[in-house]
């Protein structure tokens, strides 16, 4: 297997309107980041990936960019980003920004242009069509609810929208779009950046024919993304990336990639097929998905998660990369998820889902705050949140459709709802954790006076210390990024049990899902009875049943 930096690399991802705030706004900045890069480089992560940062109205935190070559306001200047590049290089620490050219802000000059007339010469950069019947053109449904196309009354054309209002999609036909996005690419690759994670660069391709699908979302529309997910021409203008930009610089590419499929991703993220280095799947993240989509409290079924993670590390080994990640600014806490977030087992299970993830194959991803084990927070009203999918989603749940009381929706939305992970960082037992002086932009969760960074630091036994002992551990053996990896008892419902092999090295992963105590089949028994040493574990002695969440590694 051919060795690359970002195969062996371990990703940290930044939301920084909720990282560090150095000023006092409540809002997350560049300075704040730039004081806790030790921090980053105490825990060994070798690349930090940010979440937008550049110029936004903030309909949807960042992901609406109205400037590509700016930096929002309230996260500084772009000398702020420069210095920030510097000192992370300094200490060794690459740099991956979202790349958003799905589509851009209402407020990008592009489209106040494309929307002032027909004859416009940016009107073809978005995707206007006119009505059908008086009506949308087609019955597509945008992914944060409501329809996917707004109306203008100005010149009597809908423009397409696959997420909010303010976000209208590019038109990636035009070539001179794709030729604007690739030079502002080359631009921040010329400003020494290393990488970008592409924002749902599977729906950038629209269908041939824009036609009507079928009826299956809650507010009675065809979902939008399933209908323009992995577009007839995708592979066409990836490969047209990757030729203009991608492949005239070392980087590290992930793509976000809903809907996608094994097939699908060794496309996307193939050795030999000149795209991508590798792809965010999405198939895991639904397993507790139901008939309300992520709506739902579904409870986590093992071997439903064993099937998913295992088939993507079997059918890509050898011809793509994986990406491996629990949590990111779209999904709930891990710990809160998967695992328990009692005060009994939090960190023993967020030990546990850490040890089972960055012992597979593939590149791991760590979202700020889940090296802590933070935890998602406890919502009872709407008004707590700010994320504009849970609050069209509580209107249509509870105040449109009556599908969920309000005390219902509001847990769900506790267990499911994006602004879990967008809470601040929780950094001290001081005055909103320390994360700002003044009033945060999205509540602090109340345990930060438990869970915060400063007792972690230098607490061997916390959960931030195994995170560091994971990264280690990765850097120092071959065996951890490179290995072959195959499943044991897929059926078993409470332990997640894998191997790893490099010639003639061998490791055994062991993690028990469950709050109890579990017997080891008695094959296993002999294997891990006869290993040649442990690599990691999470309690600190040994034992002949395995105890609530406990994971073990152990070189056989
Ligand atoms: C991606 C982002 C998400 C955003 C959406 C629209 O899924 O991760 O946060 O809302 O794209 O840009
Ligand atoms: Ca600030």
């Amino acid at each position: 297997m051919q060795r690359k930096w970002w195969k062996e690399a371990v990703v940290y991802q930044i939301y920084p309107k909720s990282f560090m705030d150095s000023n006092g706004d409540g809002i997350g900045d560049l300075p704040g980041i730039i004081s806790k890069l030790n921090y980053l480089k105490e825990l060994g992560i070798s690349v930090i990936w940010f979440s937008p940062l550049y110029q936004s109205p903030n309909k949807d935190n960042g992901y609406d960019i109205s400037d590509y070559q700016a930096i929002q306001e309230s996260f500084g200047t772009m000398e702020d980003f420069d210095r920030m590049l510097d000192e992370a290089h300094k200490r060794g620490i690459k740099i991956v920004m979202d790349l958003v050219v799905n589509h851009t802000s209402d407020q990008h000059q592009w489209f106040i242009e494309s929307k002032k007339s027909k004859d416009n010469p940016y009107r073809d950069y978005y995707i206007w069509k006119d009505p059908k019947d008086g009506k949308e053109p087609t019955n597509w449904g945008g992914c944060f609810g409501g329809s996917a196309w707004q109306y203008d009354g100005e010149t009597e054309q809908y423009y397409l929208h696959q997420f909010a209002i303010g976000q209208p999609d590019l038109n990636w036909e035009n070539a001179v779009v794709r030729k604007e996005v690739f030079d502002m690419m080359n631009w921040w690759c010329e400003k020494g950046i290393d990488g970008f994670r592409m924002d749902v660069i599977s729906l950038i391709s629209k269908p041939d024919v824009y036609e009507d699908g079928p009826i299956n979302t809650e507010d009675g529309y065809s979902a939008v993304g399933a209908i323009t997910a992995n577009g007839p021409r995708v592979h066409e203008y990836l490969k047209m990336m990757n030729e203009e930009v991608l492949s005239k610089y070392d980087l590290l590419t992930v793509g976000e990639t809903s809907g996608v499929t094994t097939e699908e991703a060794k496309q996307y993220a193939g050795f030999n097929t000149g795209e991508l280095n590798m792809v965010f799947q999405f198939e895991h993240m639904d397993v507790d998905s139901d008939e309300h989509g992520k709506w739902t409290m579904k409870q986590l079924y093992l071997p439903a998660l064993k099937e998913i993670m295992s088939k993507w590390q079997t059918e890509l080994a050898d011809q793509a990369w994986n990406s491996l990640y629990w949590d990111n600014h779209d999904q709930p806490r891990i710990v809160s998820r998967w695992g328990n977030d009692s005060e009994q087992y939090r960190v023993i299970s967020a030990k546990m889902l850490a040890t089972c993830l960055h012992m597979m194959q593939g590149t791991p991803y760590i979202y700020q705050g889940e090296e802590l084990g933070m935890t998602n927070y406890p919502f009872t009203e709407i008004e707590q949140a700010d994320d504009i999918e849970i609050i069209n989603n509580y209107h249509t749940y509870v105040e449109e459709k009556g599908i969920y009381t309000h005390e219902q929706m509001m847990e769900i939305i506790s267990r499911k709802g994006r602004d879990n992970a967008r809470t601040p960082m929780q950094w001290n037992d001081s005055e909103n954790a320390g994360f700002s002086t003044g009033i945060p932009w999205l509540g602090v969760n109340p345990n930060y006076t438990v869970i915060n960074a400063e007792s972690q630091i230098h607490d061997k036994d916390s959960v931030f210390s195994y995170y560091k002992e994971l990264i280690r551990l990765r850097k120092e053996h071959d065996i951890i990024v490179y290995g072959k990896y195959e499943l044991l008892y897929p059926q078993d419902e409470k332990l997640y049990v894998f191997t790893r092999t490099l010639e003639e090295k061998k490791l055994l992963v062991v993690c028990n899902f469950s709050k109890d105590t579990v017997e080891l089949p008695e094959d296993l028994k002999k294997q891990t009875g006869m290993n040649k040493g442990i690599l990691i574990q999470n309690y600190s002695d040994e034992s002949e049943v395995l105890r609530p969440y406990e994971a073990i590694v152990y070189w056989v």
